[in-house]
């Protein structure tokens, strides 16, 4: 078959290197967006009179035809004609013969490609953006269900401070939230139009790239076409904010697998998310959340690819650039498969509360809180956690906890202390004397509450 650019070469390409060029084999996934991105294109033709009307409507509306063929899976894909683009616009040529021939005015692949992955991006953008949504719906319901339930929160995996577990799920909201907002940012940058940057230097045709612009829904039209006709910090970008997502939903993975153990014992998971082994009759493994896990470090691994191959790339479309759909198309697809079951793991999940309650008082989670009350009495802080410190000490030798501790041991530490500090020792007692603006005790945390469900609702 005779190449649309074919022109002015003698022999016919090597097989193997139509089989080593080509990105049908993934880039297939681009035609909705690439029909959408030629019926624009064409449109506008017509309006500055590179082609008319009548032409304009052949083009449009046979493209609308082959979009249904393609979604019907009727297109027979084939390595000699490279890439999606080009099996877009041999199948118009083939249907319309010179009209379609028309189509390529004033454009470039260069600036094709560039268009379509904007459009994709764009769209996968607003899905990822969905799918973070639910999650924090999901985390939102969990903190307004888990309200009374207090749990030592973790530094270092060393019980640190009590917190309600609506503090815990809330976290995460922010996490996302983070990550909803780089996506948003991103966004900005992905909706500036490259179409009629053509190959790099623009046209001499009288193309109207705004109208172009206008019609595809880009914000903005790029100011240079050397520039934007292989830029892809768009797409790093992307990759980069997926692969945060990524690094969030893995060390919550982690996390679980930890609760998830008989030693932690904090986490039931439902029958459903979990797997059996094919030995031992009595496991029941994480392995979505291990996956999760797993599969998120391709995500990461995604970012260093398109940043390798963007840092190698004189100005200014080089064939390099094809392969950056495989990074982009790779992390996608992996954040999209983790995000689609955090909901219902988030939901799901039970907190083993009667667990979690007969250790609330191991591992000293209200020290903090007695060194703060001591300040409130006027001891200097260095003072006070050194007086914790030593109390702590004798504890751990005494084999009890410091609500455990009369009055006079207490006071022989420090004799500023008085009977008021029962109220703040003891777990519970130490999470509701938790005051300040987003800390984890009650009025900060029915303020989150508040926050959220206001932002979500
Ligand atoms: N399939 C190619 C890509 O994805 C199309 C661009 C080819 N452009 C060129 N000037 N050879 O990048």
């Amino acid at each position: 078959m005779a190449k649309a650019w074919g022109g002015r070469f003698q022999e016919a390409t090597d097989q193997r290197v139509e089989r080593f060029t080509e990105s049908i084999s993934f880039d297939s996934r681009l035609a909705d967006v690439d029909i959408t991105g030629s019926q624009a294109h064409a449109t506008m033709l017509a309006k500055v009179g590179l082609i008319s009307d009548n032409e304009r409507d052949q083009i449009v509306s046979e493209l609308e035809n082959i979009r249904g063929e393609i979604q019907r899976g009727e297109m027979e894909y084939r390595q000699e004609l490279e890439d999606i683009h080009m099996h877009i616009e041999s199948r118009l040529t083939e249907r319309l013969g010179d009209v379609g021939r028309k189509l390529h005015t004033g454009r470039s692949r260069n600036d094709q490609v560039s268009t379509d992955l904007k459009l994709y991006t764009r769209a996968a953008i607003d899905h990822v953006d969905e799918l973070l949504l639910d999650v924090q719906r999901a985390l939102v319901e969990r903190a307004e269900r888990d309200k009374d339930i207090v749990m030592p929160a973790y530094t270092h995996l060393q019980r640190a401070m009590p917190v309600l577990a609506s503090h815990y799920w809330l976290a995460y909201a922010e996490k996302f939230d983070r990550d909803r907002q780089r996506l948003t940012d991103c966004r900005r940058r992905v909706n500036v139009s490259p179409l009629g940057a053509a190959a790099l230097a623009g046209t001499s045709l009288p193309i109207d790239r705004h109208e172009t612009a206008k019609l595809l829904g880009f914000d903005d039209v790029a100011r240079n076409s050397l520039d934007i006709s292989s830029d892809r910090d768009y797409m790093a970008e992307f990759i980069f904010s997926l692969s945060l997502i990524a690094a969030h939903l893995g060390s919550w993975a982690e996390e679980w697998i930890i609760w998830f153990t008989t030693e932690f014992g904090f986490l039931k998971l439902p029958d459903s998310f979990t797997t059996g082994s094919s030995i031992m009759p009595q496991k029941k493994n994480p392995d979505v959340l291990e996956l999760i896990r797993g599969k998120t470090s391709r995500v990461i691994a995604d970012v260093s690819q398109i940043l390798i191959l963007l840092k190698g790339l004189p100005m200014a479309y080089n064939r390099d650039l094809q392969e950056d759909k495989l990074a982009m198309f790779d992390a996608l697809d992996t954040v999209v498969a983790c995000l689609e079951l955090t909901p219902a793991m988030v939901t799901g999940a039970e907190l083993n509360v009667h667990r979690i309650n007969s250790q609330l008082e191991d591992g000293f989670l209200d020290a903090t809180a007695l060194m703060e009350y001591l300040i409130k009495k006027g001891v200097p802080m260095r003072t006070g956690h050194e007086t914790v410190g030593t109390l702590v000490g004798q504890c751990e030798s005494n084999g009890c906890r410091l609500a455990d501790l009369s009055l006079e041991d207490l006071q022989s530490a420090c004799d500023l202390i008085e009977d008021d500090v029962y109220e703040v020792l003891g777990t519970v007692n130490a999470n509701k004397a938790l005051q300040s603006f987003g800390s984890g005790g009650r009025a900060a945390v029915e303020e989150q509450i508040a926050h959220w469900q206001g932002r979500l609702s």
